[in-house]
């Protein structure tokens, strides 16, 4: 790897929706923080950036989301109540969490979409590609996707996004990219996207899924 094409070290994170459909779960409480078995779904989201070598994370935040910073923080009080108490194993719980990533907040003043909360990156990221995880999708942690997504830009350059196989009639739900193969069996190339299009006009059954590697080029398309 040369010095003008530097590992990719940073992920962006989205997370200053509005969570509406989780209402009234949402109201005063973050979507990303409500929990999945004994954890908030944003936590796995940065173990899956962290675990693919994404060690710089940015989360784009907003009002109501200061829960976040706090969880992937220090909680001195805490831990040396669970300390007193002996609780070494619940100790070590706690402070996993702060010691995932380097992480970085940028507030997002309005929630005008996606598209400008990824815009909100661009002073951080500056001029390097970098991965976007959205926490409306869990993957599982055995599953290796977001390091290959990171291999596959290094490899080709351009953009990266995740796609999944989905029954056909159930395409109208996300977003859908027309393909055509490269030959290389997990790989195929990107010519078009619809968002939510009828099965009748869906160009493929490839549902685009909240992984995305960027080209930093991306931010001058998205001003
Ligand atoms: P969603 O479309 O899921 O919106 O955003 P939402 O507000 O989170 O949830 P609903 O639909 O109202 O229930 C996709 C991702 O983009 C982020 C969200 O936090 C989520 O991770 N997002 C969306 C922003 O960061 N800013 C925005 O202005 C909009």
């Amino acid at each position: 790897m040369t010095e003008s094409h530097p590992r990719i070290s940073k992920a962006v994170i989205p997370a200053a929706g509005l969570g509406t459909r989780f209402l009234p779960a949402t109201k005063a409480t973050p979507k990303e923080m409500l929990p999945v078995v004994d954890k908030p779904a944003i936590q796995y989201v940065v173990e899956e950036a962290a675990s693919a070598g994404l060690d710089d994370v940015l989360m784009i935040t907003g009002r109501n989301k200061r829960p976040l910073e706090d969880h992937f923080d220090r909680n001195y009080e805490l831990e040396s109540a669970l300390q007193k108490k002996g609780d070494a194993g619940r100790l070590a719980k706690v402070q996993e969490s702060s010691d995932l990533a380097t992480m970085h907040y940028v507030r997002q003043g309005d929630p005008k979409g996606l598209g400008h909360a990824v815009l909100c990156a661009a002073p951080h990221v500056g001029h390097e590609p970098f991965a976007v995880l959205l926490g409306d999708d869990l993957i599982d942690p055995r599953d290796p996707l977001l390091a290959r997504m990171v291999e596959v830009q290094e490899q080709h350059g351009g953009s990266v996004i995740a796609l999944m196989e989905v029954a056909p009639e159930q395409i109208h739900l996300y977003g859908c990219a027309a393909v055509e193969p490269t030959g290389e069996g997990d790989l195929v190339k990107v010519t078009g996207l619809v968002e939510k299009p009828d099965a009748t006009d869906a160009p493929s059954n490839y549902a685009i899924i909240g992984r995305y590697v960027l080209d930093p080029h991306i931010f001058d398309i998205l001003r």
